[in-house]
Parts: structure tokens; C-alpha cells; sequence
């Protein structure tokens, strides 16, 4: 008798933008979370040494370890993916991280195949999830080399001002340059954060130009745009998991049109 054996489909998705201050943190969160709600299990992982999704998530970091001992990174404590997770709820983990990821980059570039730990360790554990999501840092340096290396598809929020359209350029190369050591890696979609929509002019400009920068690239622009809530300069995790602001309302509908793209593959 053969054995026939669920083989589960765990999607990996980078949460990218070398731009500081783009609701990568709080995108990867309501993403995360959103999905979780609907009954996928998640793995968050907190891959910035700034550590936000880990202290927004309210996670002291000083007793336990983080992502770095989970990279098995040389000098560190190497601790296993059990030590290291913890569990935010019934569908939600988390890889907490802390400045101590600061060390990682110096070993990783030191290392052949460096770009590779990442990828590496969440292999092993990838099974136990229906979604593995990473927040990246404010860089393009070897942490987010990782992130891209390991991701099946990345998710880019973009902010609508001057500002962010030049990076995305550069992030765009970036990803071209990773397709070497992951072919499969491709781009879900630009999601529109902190939209104003009182300005309209300047709005229709930038998601008129992220709109060609996607067409050319072969991925699109999320519908559900993501406004800036005018209440809270710092939104907090109730702000997102309950409240009924603009920004929970609508990443709540972004991670519905997400799903709807998952169901038609
Ligand atoms: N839709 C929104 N409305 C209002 N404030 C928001 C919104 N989205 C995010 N913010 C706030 O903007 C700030 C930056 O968001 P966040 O930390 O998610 O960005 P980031 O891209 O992860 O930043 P970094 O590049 O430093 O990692 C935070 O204070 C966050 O609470
Ligand atoms: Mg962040």
C-alpha cells in the first residue's frame, strides 16, 4: 500500500520596502493577523533589528531569544525554532527580534551562501504554517537579501508621495539581482498605505504612477488602499486587531481581496 501524504502548500510572503516609515511593520501585522482570523496558521517573523512587530505585538525581548539564535549565527546561542516562538494566539506565531539581529549581517556577508540562513531554518519548520510572513528593515542589506531569497512572493507597501516613487527603482533591481538565487520569487502586489484621500490630485498622480510601475513589472495594485487614519500618528495593535478605524477597516478588506487572489490559483 502506498502511503499518500497531504503535502501543504506554505506560502512564504516578504513584506519589503527599503523605505523607512511605509507601514511595512503594520502591514505585515494586520496581514497577519487577518489571515490568522480566518483560520490560517501564521508565522510571523520579525526580521528588523528595530524589532517594531516585536514590541508592537508588546514582547519584551530581554530574557528570551530571538531571531538571531534561530539563524544559528556564529558567536550566538544557537536555540531551536521551539525556544524561539512564541505564541501570540490559537493562529498566530511569532520569531521575535531585537537589536541583537544587528550582529547577523557582519557573519552573513562573511559566509558563503550567507544569504541563504534564512531560507535555510524556515524549511525546516515551514510545514507547520499555511502562511509565513516577514517584515523586513528600512535596507536592501543581506537580512533583506535573506527575507527576499526565502519569500515565494513579496508584498510592497508604498506610500503615496514623491518621495517613495524613487526608491522603488532600486528595489525593483534588487529583486531582479535575488532572481538568481530564487527564481520563483515574484511580486503579489503594491499596496497604497496611508493614502489621503482629501488630497486627491497628488493621490491619483502616485497610484496612477505605482499603477504603470506594476503593469511593467508583470503584478498589480491592490484595490483596497489602505487610508492613513486621521486619529492616531501611532497606531496601536487595538487600533488594528479591533477598532473600527480607517486603516483596520481597511486592511480587513485588503487581506479579503488577498484571499479571493489566493482562491483563483
Ligand atoms: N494607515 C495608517 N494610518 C496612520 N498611521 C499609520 C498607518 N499605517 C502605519 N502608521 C504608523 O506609521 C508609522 C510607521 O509604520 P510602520 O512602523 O508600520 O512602518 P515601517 O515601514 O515598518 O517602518 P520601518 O521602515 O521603520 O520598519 C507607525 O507609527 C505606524 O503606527
Ligand atoms: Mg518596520
Amino acid at each position: 500500500m502506498t502511503l499518500k501524504r497531504e503535502i501543504k502548500m506554505t506560502k512564504t510572503i516578504a513584506i519589503v520596502n527599503q523605505k523607512g516609515g511605509v507601514a511595512k511593520t503594520t502591514t505585515a501585522l494586520a496581514l497577519g493577523h487577518g489571515l490568522a482570523a480566518s483560520g490560517k496558521k501564521i508565522l510571523l517573523i520579525d526580521f528588523d533589528p528595530q524589532g517594531s512587530l516585536t514590541t508592537f505585538l508588546g514582547y519584551d525581548t530581554s530574557d528570551v531569544p530571538t531571531a538571531i539564535e534561530w539563524l544559528g549565527v556564529q558567536r550566538k546561542h544557537v536555540a531551536a525554532f521551539d525556544d524561539v516562538v512564541l505564541n501570540v494566539n490559537a493562529n498566530l506565531d511569532l520569531i521575535p527580534s531585537d537589536i541583537s539581529l544587528e550582529e547577523a549581517p557582519g557573519y552573513l556577508y562573511s559566509k558563503p551562501g550567507g544569504h541563504g540562513y534564512l531560507l535555510a531554518v524556515i524549511s525546516e519548520i515551514k510545514d507547520r504554517y499555511d502562511y509565513v510572513i516577514i517584515d523586513t528593515s528600512p535596507s536592501l542589506n543581506i537580512l533583506t537579501i535573506n527575507a527576499l531569497v526565502a519569500a515565494d512572493e513579496l508584498i510592497v507597501p508604498f506610500k503615496p508621495e514623491v518621495g517613495s516613487v524613487k526608491g522603488i527603482s532600486l528595489l525593483l533591481d534588487t529583486i531582479r539581482d535575488v532572481r538568481a538565487l530564487n527564481r520563483s520569487i515574484r511580486i503579489a502586489g503594491f499596496v497604497v498605505v496611508m493614502a489621503d484621500k482629501r488630497r486627491k490630485q497628488a493621490l491619483k498622480e502616485n497610484v496612477d504612477y505605482i499603477q504603470g510601475v506594476a503593469r511593467e513589472n508583470g503584478t498589480k495594485v491592490y484595490n483596497s488602499m489602505i487610508r492613513a487614519s486621521a486619529s492616531a500618528t501611532r497606531l496601536t495593535k487595538e487600533d488594528l486587531f479591533t477598532r473600527g478605524t480607517a486603516a483596520s477597516d481597511d486592511y480587513a478588506a485588503f487581506v479579503q481581496e488577498y484571499l479571493k487572489g489566493e482562491n483563483k490559483q
